[in-house]
């Protein structure tokens, strides 16, 4: 029994039976039960990616869903969107700043210095697949929960590198049948970028007043995203403003044309785009984007990119490495690729269609059915059973509903006889075969591809790792208020 006030020691949370308890618990908002219609998209979509990702030679790293709060404000950046509004910060029970991730990238490099991987063959290509949390307004393709594909090349610095990942977040996504169209930047470096980001001040001062709410507070502690606001007047005011590509340093234009350079050499589709700055702190020279072209149409609403990326060469040492450790990486937002899919009506075979569909009528069939189901399923038949008594029109309008292709039918005297019967759901017609003989029979039956190229997308490595992420960290962060003034020097302790 819950008492009326628990208090729970150094974080306290005060749980009050108000009238709102009474409701039935429901969703939060922005978050997504995925449903079972969803899941062959989600699980064969998961598959691809990881095994494009693996063909490739990068292997899988998972870190946990929470990290301190420092990690992600020492590398996404005090000032922007996602730590300053839309992290989900709280204090845990020992009084630690907590953070659900909000990315992936600042917790695989804090991962790559605490277990010394610069000391293994460079660079060192890692992806990982998983929720993230982000607290940002929700709407379609925008989630409070989503997840991602991440993949990333720490401790190599040449452009190459940089081509190299967007043309693996290119094929992937033409793996999965969808057009897209890559934007690409030069965000410069230390050396270039405060030379432009004055330079870009003097030109929004005098515009100052024209700006939305939202980038009078970007103009000093996140000037570039000025250029990525998609306000009409923000727009229109960004449309003639200065870009990055005029200011680089010449190590930083070198970089830029040979990445272009190789870009040319494949047949990816790209186009410079000086508005594409990204919403986080820690990337230099390259950053890209890719929108998706649905109907001939290429979309670039902020919600709808489907892969973003970038270099980022000073976070290792930002984060603590002794040497410097040039990177580049990129993630894939699976949410909006299933919505891509959905919406160029991309079919994918079913992950839950049934072949075999077992009927039992009396006691000894009923005892009989599980080892026979487990004998079906390693033969590798999609196996429906029903083990609870039922009348035979009820298990055949179920084996009907479910789309089973067969039906089994084992009755007390098929039992006695050691037979079974196979009734073709198509047809209606029946035929009494040998209970040994069972396997062979039905893959007379069912055609060649049906058994042989059924999608096998459930692996138990991808159930786990998606399972326990839905599970985790949810109902916590619903007691946590988003810090009004979210971050400050406490967050830098
Ligand atoms: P990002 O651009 O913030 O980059 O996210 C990458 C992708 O995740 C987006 O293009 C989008 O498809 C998806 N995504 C982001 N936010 C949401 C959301 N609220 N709801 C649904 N999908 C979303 C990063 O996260 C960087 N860490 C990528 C990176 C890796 N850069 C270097 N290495």
């Amino acid at each position: 029994m819950l008492k009326k006030k628990t208090v729970v020691k150094a974080n306290p949370v005060v749980i009050k039976k108000t009238s709102r308890y009474k409701e039935p618990p429901q969703l939060l908002k922005g978050m997504k039960d995925i449903l079972p219609e969803e899941q062959q998209y989600r699980l064969a979509v998961l598959k691809k990616l990881e095994e494009i990702a693996v063909s490739y030679g990068y292997q899988r790293i998972d870190t946990p869903i929470l990290e301190q709060a420092n990690l992600f404000i020492r590398s996404i950046g005090e000032g922007t969107d996602v730590v300053g509004k839309e992290m989900y910060v709280f204090r845990d029970k020992s009084d630690d700043l907590v953070a659900l991730r909000p990315e992936f990238t600042a917790s695989i490099v804090r991962a790559y210095i605490e277990h010394g991987m610069m000391n293994r063959p460079q660079p060192v290509k890692l992806y990982t697949a998983g929720g993230l949390f982000r607290h940002d307004r929700p709407q379609a393709g925008r989630y409070r929960q989503f997840h991602q594909l991440d993949l990333e090349i720490i401790g190599e610095g040449q452009p190459v590198i940089d081509a190299e990942l967007i043309a693996i977040g290119y094929f992937l996504l033409r793996d999965l049948g969808l057009n897209s169209y890559v934007h690409i930047n030069s965000v410069g470096d230390e050396q270039c970028r405060p030379q432009y980001i004055q330079v870009l001040q003097d030109y929004y001062k005098a515009k100052r007043k024209n700006l939305c709410e939202n980038c009078k507070n970007r103009f000093a502690k996140n000037t570039l995203r000025l250029l990525d606001c998609k306000e009409p007047a923000c727009q229109e005011i960004s449309a003639d403003a200065p870009q990055m590509v005029d200011y680089l340093c010449v190590p930083c234009r070198d970089h830029f044309v040979k990445v272009l350079e190789f870009l040319d050499e494949t047949e990816i589709p790209y186009t410079l785009n000086p508005k594409i700055v990204r919403g986080l702190d820690y990337y230099t020279r390259t950053a890209w984007e890719i929108f998706p072209v649905i109907a001939g149409e290429e979309q670039q609403l902020s919600q709808s990119a489907l892969a973003g990326g970038g270099r980022y060469d000073g976070l290792a040492q930002q984060l603590g490495a002794n040497q410097p450790t040039p990177a580049s990486g990129f993630a894939i937002g699976i949410e909006r690729i299933i919505l891509t899919m959905r919406n160029n009506n991309i079919l994918l075979p079913g992950l839950y269609t049934t072949d075999v569909y077992l009927a039992q009528l009396g006691e000894s069939a009923q005892k009989r059915s599980i080892a026979l189901m487990e004998r079906l399923r390693q033969a590798g038949f999609r196996i429906w059973g029903n083990l609870v008594k039922n009348s035979l029109s009820s298990q055949l309008k179920l084996a009907n509903k479910i789309g089973a292709k067969f039906t089994l039918i084992l009755g007390q005297k098929e039992v006695i006889d050691g037979t079974i019967i196979i009734r073709d759901m198509e047809s209606g017609s029946q035929e009494i075969v040998n209970i040994k003989k069972l396997e062979k029979e039905l893959s007379k039956r069912l055609p060649q591809s049906l058994l042989n190229n059924a999608p096998k997308y459930i692996r138990p490595i991808e159930l786990e790792g998606l399972e326990s992420e839905q599970s985790t960290g949810v109902a916590p962060a619903d007691k946590i208020k988003p810090d009004p003034n979210p971050v400050t020097e406490e967050g830098l302790e």
